[in-house]
């Protein structure tokens, strides 16, 4: 494995210029044949997402840039259940198909995401042909299906699955209330882990959430595990989303998950990490999607280029958040941040749309970013 040393990747442009031709040469050799995959072997894996434009479209630049630094690898959209069966039996398999040959291609850890979540499903899920609340039969055979020919049609090829997305409250709110919930009880969580079981046995199966720093959520899910484990329920692991911000959460809220979590027997995945610079537009700090707020000018400070002082707090943020992960080394499996470069971040549309946000490693022109060097520096060497 190939290993960049501190000195590489902290080097400074000017520096840089100052060095010979042939060194400098040697050094952007193996800077471009090496990634965070490679800089964090001893730790985790490092993933990213491929987003359903550039599976449809292409983008080279961007394509290798994936397959040079990342060794996991998570369709941001494609399979859903909405753009993957749009209509019952309706499988769009062409996105799908593609992401699984990009990963294969480059014997990356293919992350499913998701089998079963309450937002991007589609309404036929839960209607019958008269268009009445579907009978809480007619669902549990929908969610086989679904599971089955999803999960099957990849058997063997995506190694971690995130079966379940987003089904637990804030606080002490206990099981979201969805549509799932309301028609099959809170029982369909664990049967859409028995089914992914099933149908893929080797898979690592992940329980995948936001706002995972909440205290009540944190006791819920411990609970939930607990009892799973009592009952046999095959879930191997807790996705923690990681959409964060510079000023929250709390890191000690964090690592307190990260502990409690990990004390129940599961593995940690952060699945989604991204840090928002922008001001706070709203009070809830994951990623509800239900809500977008107007935009206005003081929202959005920053459309011609991150000032260096904000630059500075992100920087420090991402070494801070990634001292915490290489800390808890033994406990998280892989790191995934959630898209690759800032221009095609969710945050820029999310909580309002339209802004300039730079939440990612890399910058609109795919360079690496200041935050990059950090976190490299605090990798295990
Ligand atoms: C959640 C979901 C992701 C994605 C993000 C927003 O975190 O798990 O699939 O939709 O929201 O982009």
């Amino acid at each position: 494995m190939t290993h960049l040393s501190r000195r590489q990747f902290t080097i400074g442009s000017a520096a840089l210029a100052a060095l010979g031709s042939i060194a400098t040469r040697a050094i952007a050799a193996a800077a471009t044949e090496s990634g965070l995959k490679d800089v964090f072997a001893r730790d985790f894996l490092f993933g990213t997402t491929l987003t359903t434009p550039t599976l449809e479209h292409g983008n080279a630049p961007l394509l290798d840039l994936v397959a040079r630094e990342f060794n996991a690898i998570t369709a941001d959209n494609c399979m859903k259940w909405e753009p993957v069966e749009p209509r019952e039996g309706d499988w769009q398999w062409t996105l799908p198909d593609r992401f699984v040959d990009f990963g294969t291609k480059h014997d990356m850890h293919i992350v499913g995401h998701n089998l079963v979540w309450h937002s991007q499903v589609p309404a036929w899920v839960f209607v019958d042909e008269a268009g009445k609340p579907v009978s809480a039969k007619r669902l549990n055979e929908r969610l086989e299906k679904h599971i089955r020919t999803l999960a099957g049609r990849y058997k063997g090829r995506i190694a971690i699955w995130d079966v379940v997305n987003e089904a637990i409250e804030d606080d002490d709110k206990g099981w979201r209330k969805s549509k799932w919930l309301q028609i099959l009880g809170p029982v369909f969580v664990e049967r859409a882990f028995h089914l992914a079981h099933e149908t893929d046995p080797k898979a690592t199966l992940l329980y995948n959430d936001y706002n995972e720093h909440n205290p009540g959520k944190r006791k819920f899910m411990v609970e939930m595990i607990q009892d799973y484990k009592r009952r046999g329920v095959p879930i191997h692991g807790i996705g923690f989303q990681g959409h964060i911000g510079l000023d929250y959460p709390d890191l000690k809220e964090y690592e307190a998950s990260i502990e409690a979590i990990a004390a129940t027997g599961m593995r940690i995945h952060i699945t989604e990490l991204d840090i928002d610079v922008l001001p706070h537009a709203w009070q809830h700090m994951g990623a509800e999607i239900s809500a977008l707020q107007q935009y206005s000018d003081e929202l959005d400070p920053y459309t011609k280029g991150l000032p260096a002082d904000v630059e500075a707090k992100l920087t420090a943020r991402y070494r801070e958040v990634f001292e915490l992960f290489v800390k808890h080394r033994d406990k998280i499996d892989r790191v995934t941040t959630w898209g690759t470069h800032d221009g095609k971040s969710w945050k820029n549309g999310f909580p309002v749309r339209g802004r300039t946000n730079y939440p990612l490693l890399f910058d609109r022109q795919l360079h690496r970013k200041p935050a990059y060097g950090a976190i490299a520096e605090v990798a295990t060497r």
